[in-house]
């Protein structure tokens, strides 16, 4: 009997200790973007911007896992002088990668822009301009061999105007000296180039206006999947999307549809949401313009993660990630705030939308 009593005391005081309010852990902070995100969350950055400026270089650390180097890596940066190399810019972003365990995605082997003039004032038949090509893919692309993840092989090689390959209008600047020079399936060729350079890099196919240029995006799905029917090493493709807060919503998901169903990897490359797209010269950053771009933000990455399966997410990155160091306000010579910082390094309205929209 005595011992019923206690074992019926035990279970009573068994069940209280049960029944007492598990004490519930605070919710998790998610304390930065990278740290929300199921896949890597990048920025384009200068290694002059991390060598003199301890809030980029802070800033930067917490906030991201990948990055694209804004210029040090293109041809005009790296060989002044034909037959000069220079990687030092490079080696110090790589080392710092390195240090901070920061995917690279190198930036960019082949563009119709940022060329040194000895290869704008080249002259030599086809064989030699093909060997000034495929050298020059071969030879950065080794360098960096195991050191970076990616890389945008091809940039920016079809017209915004009808879809076509840039090609013979050097002047307006909207020409492509290597389509001139090796004919159009030098696309082909470079991802060839690169992929015997560095074979364990994934190789994308760089461009812009995918949300808004219906022919341009058409033209980019038929050239990429053309390469991959043809078992050239293309790994994905890069939607730059330099966009702005008017873009239309069902343009983005549309596009983001049609280049996931490539299959291919989908990196947003160059993330950037002008709030002042067409140029007004007295426009003020009012609550109203920070707020629809926040909402942006917020749209895409959650649009990103909705649309493009898992093992296709390469990640999404800004071109820079302060309104202090973006290309817009000089480039277009206007007043603009563009990324999630503003010039202080300050976090946005902005900031906290893409947070939200990137978390799982
Ligand atoms: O800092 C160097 C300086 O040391 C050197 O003496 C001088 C002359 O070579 O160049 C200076 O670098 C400049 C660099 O920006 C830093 O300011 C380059 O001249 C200049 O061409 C470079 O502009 C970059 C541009 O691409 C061309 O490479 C912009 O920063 C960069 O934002 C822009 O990025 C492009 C993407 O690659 C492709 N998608 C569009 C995007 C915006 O235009």
């Amino acid at each position: 009997m005595k011992y019923c009593f206690y074992i019926g005391l035990l279970l009573n005081i068994l069940l209280l200790q049960a029944c007492k309010k598990k004490a519930v852990a605070p919710p998790v902070q998610i304390a930065n973007l990278k740290s929300a995100s199921s896949f890597p969350v990048g920025a384009a950055i200068s290694s002059i911007g991390l060598q003199n400026n301890y809030v980029y270089q802070g800033t930067f650390i917490t906030e991201y896992n990948s990055l694209t180097p804004d210029y040090e890596f293109k041809f005009d940066q790296i060989e002044q002088q034909q037959g000069h190399v220079d990687y030092t810019a490079c080696d110090y972003i790589i080392n710092f990668a390195l240090q901070y365990h920061i995917r690279v995605h190198a930036h960019t082997l082949i563009w119709h822009q940022a060329l040194p003039a000895w290869v704008l004032s080249f002259s030599g038949d086809s064989l030699a301009w093909e060997n000034l090509f495929k050298t020059h893919i071969q030879t950065e692309a080794a360098h960096f061999k195991g050191k970076v993840s990616s890389w945008d092989v091809v940039n920016e090689a079809i017209r915004d105007n009808n879809g076509a390959l840039r090609n013979n209008d050097i002047q307006t600047g909207d020409g492509s000296i290597w389509r001139r020079h090796l004919g159009p399936d030098y696309i082909a060729r470079a991802f060839q180039y690169a992929h015997e350079a560095d074979p364990g890099a994934f190789l994308f196919y760089n461009d812009y206006g995918q949300e808004w240029n219906g022919p341009k995006l058409d033209s980019m799905i038929s050239l990429v999947n053309k390469l991959k029917q043809r078992g050239i090493p293309i790994s994905g493709i890069g939607m730059q999307m330099h966009t702005d807060i008017n873009v239309s919503n069902n343009n983005l998901t549309s596009a983001l549809q049609k280049l996931a169903a490539t299959g291919l990897k989908i990196h947003i490359s160059e993330l950037d949401i002008s709030v002042n797209p067409n140029n007004k010269a007295n426009i003020v950053f009012t609550d109203t313009l920070q707020l629809a771009q926040a909402a942006k933000y917020q749209f895409i990455a959650e649009t990103y993660r909705a649309i493009v399966p898992a093992a296709q997410q390469y990640g999404i990155t800004t071109w820079e990630f302060s309104d202090h160091d973006s290309w817009i306000p000089a480039f277009f010579n206007r007043k603009d705030w563009p990324l999630p910082f503003d010039a202080d390094y300050k976090k946005k309205p902005a900031y906290y939308s893409l947070l939200k929209g990137l978390k799982n």
